[in-house]
């Protein structure tokens, strides 16, 4: 996600600013820039691609004088990574520069309505929009303006303000996204986190929501949107610098499989308006959904098994068929496809080769491509002829959590949107799938919270040499991925197979002792999962259960259980796959593996 640093001091701003941002390079970003105040106006230098190439820009700081401004590190979300989309942005005048990280949510809207008013955008950011904003609004008073600015923006934001009326001060606050306040001797800055400000002070604010911090060089004062100055705690930081760059995190993927909360309130909640699903990424007319005669889902790995949870939940909601492949398996066996297919390419990286390569097979065919990935301007993302954004964020580790969460999340809205645009679905169901839809951040919220059972199944099973996972429909679809977590990050060998197939050839793999991990967590198929519990019970296996508060007869088959919260029966993949993860982790863990970057694996594989 975006990186802020802000400075205010005795240095010179953009060397210190350059630094800071070479700290939040870990959280993944596609251009870089800063704006600092000269003593004349705001002068702004931005870059696409590496830091390496604003550093250049302005050899190191060197040819930028000043010693207030703010620095940033974009995470495409709104248009394309390029010099133009990169932060700062500044206003009309040039006499406010804004950097923000975040999503605003109502963008579309301020922004019809200040073009209306005479406003041109140069860029297709949301946040263009603040900057204009702030020139709107602005009547000498620049916490007042901040304080208006922020009444009318909706969605996630950490601000850093400049404005040349005001050479000795600069202006911040948040909501959702974070952001800190560094507490130096005649300085003091502003950052995404601690890593960024670390070398020069360990003694922080940490903001809260609507928080408003005016910063100048020998102090700082925080209002509240009263502007009435609040006091505030200061927290020293104790944190190497390593620990730091991970949120304080062990590992990368223990903080995106906690940051999946987040991440699926921000690719849904953008999404649902008024209790429809609003889909502004895609023109799936109801004329198109009426008339796609089958969609493909091609995918690799974890996107893969998005597909096979996605097969499952489109063909119940629209009745029209969808084949899942593997991508290197579909691009070469001449699939048989027209223009009257919609195929939907899945994938985090946006550049997986495989997937890609497929892509243009199936473009070859005549069919309408619609991609859903997680980075903004990919190989993936261009080619396709829709685009769905994941708002996950960079994810950095090599084992997929929060991205693979909220694929699942763009697959639940698409299923409604076509099941509406053809009439499959009554409207008190719709409702109820919104409303289902919405209290997925919370209920996998309320399973991160509850580690212990699974860390301490973790430690009785880290030593198995196999491991199975079975499930039927989409619990089966969902033990693919549960087993590919085990795999990647332990090195165990394990394998995912659908329950009723078990007796078709795999059940004499199963032993004394044998850890088999079953999901029955819908209600339609569980009674026949529970008797391929039984089934491998009594050839030795030990069976872990996996289901919702729903089936406490599980017991009766199961050795452990592991529950999560009830819901939608379509939507439990979301639920039953964040302790599958947790289990990989820890497994992984205990083992001593390198969990955040496994051995042979690639974060995006570019070759086929
Ligand atoms: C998942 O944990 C793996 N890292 C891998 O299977 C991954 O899902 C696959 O390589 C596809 O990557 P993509 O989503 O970037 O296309």
């Amino acid at each position: 996600m975006c990186g802020i640093v802000g400075y205010i001091g005795q240095q010179q701003a953009a060397p210190i600013l350059l630094d800071g941002l070479s700290k939040l390079e870990y959280r993944g970003y596609d251009s870089a820039g800063v704006a600092v105040f000269d003593g004349d106006g705001i002068s702004v230098n931005k870059a696409r691609g590496r830091l390496e190439a604003l550093y250049n820009k302005i050899d190191g700081g060197n040819t930028v004088s000043g010693s207030m401004g703010i620095g940033h590190t974009r995470w495409a979300t709104h248009g394309e990574p390029s010099d133009v989309n990169a932060h700062p942005h500044l206003s009309r005048s040039g006499r406010f520069a804004v950097v923000h990280n975040g999503i605003i949510e109502n963008y579309i809207a301020l922004k019809k309505r200040l073009i209306s008013k005479g406003f041109e955008f140069i860029s297709d950011t949301d946040t263009e929009v603040v900057a204009h904003l702030f020139e709107y609004y602005y009547k000498g008073d620049i916490i007042e303006t901040m304080i208006k600015v922020i009444q009318k923006v909706e969605g996630s934001y950490a601000l850093g303000v400049l404005c040349s009326d005001y050479p000795d001060q600069f202006v911040a606050v948040r909501k959702s996204s974070p952001l800190i306040v560094g507490l130096g001797q005649g300085e003091n800055f502003i950052a995404s986190d601690v890593t960024a400000i670390l070398k020069y002070t360990r003694e922080i604010y940490r903001l809260e929501d609507n928080e408003i911090v005016v910063l100048k060089k020998d102090g700082v004062k925080i209002y509240n949107t009263d502007k009435e100055e609040i006091q505030k705690e200061t927290n020293t930081i104790n944190w190497d610098v390593s620990a730091a760059e991970k949120g304080g995190y062990e590992h990368f993927m223990m903080k995106e499989m906690e940051e999946q909360p987040k991440a699926l309130r921000d690719t849904i909640s953008p999404r649902i308006k008024d209790g429809r699903v609003i889909l502004d990424d895609v023109s799936l007319t109801p004329e198109y959904v009426k008339n796609i005669n089958t969609i493909h889902i091609v995918a690799c790995g974890s996107a893969y098994h998005v597909g096979m949870v996605g097969k499952y939940i489109i063909e119940q909601m629209t009745r029209i068929p969808v084949n899942v492949d593997i991508a290197s398996e579909f691009h070469y066996r001449d699939p048989i496809m027209s223009d009257k297919d919609l195929t939907i390419v899945i994938s985090q990286s946006g550049e997986t080769a495989d997937t890609r390569a497929a892509l243009d097979r199936a473009k070859e065919k005549g069919s309408r491509i619609l991609a859903i990935v997680n980075v903004v301007g990919s190989a993936i993302a261009n080619a396709a002829d829709d685009v769905i954004y994941t708002w996950a964020g960079p994810e950095i580790a090599v084992a997929t959590t929060k991205a693979y969460s909220t694929q699942l999340a763009v697959i639940y809205l698409l299923a409604l949107h076509m099941a509406d645009a053809l009439g499959k679905i009554s409207a008190d169901e719709y409702a109820d799938m919104i409303e289902e839809i919405q209290s997925l951040p919370d209920k996998v919220e309320e399973i991160l919270k509850n580690k212990d059972n699974i860390q301490y199944l973790a430690s009785k099973f880290f030593s198995s040499k196999s491991i199975f996972f079975i499930g039927r429909n989409l619990d089966y679809a969902v033990s693919l991925e549960g087993s590919l977590k085990l795999k990647e990050i332990s090195y165990i060998h394990s394998e995912a197979y659908a329950a009723g197939e078990l007796k078709h050839g795999t059940i004499s793999l199963i032993e004394d002792g044998t850890l088999v991990i079953a999901l029955a967590t819908g209600g339609r198929l569980f009674d026949k999962t529970v008797s391929n519990m039984k089934e491998v019970k009594a050839r030795g296996a030990v069976v872990l259960g996996l289901t919702t508060n729903e089936h406490p007869n599980i017991h009766d088959a199961a050795d452990y259980v592991i529950e999560i919260p009830k819901t939608h029966e379509l939507l439990l993949p979301s639920l039953a796959v964040v302790p599958l993860q947790l289990f990989g982790y820890y497994v992984a863990s205990l083992k001593g593996c390198d969990i955040d970057k496994p051995r042979n694996l690639a974060k995006s594989v570019t070759v086929e």
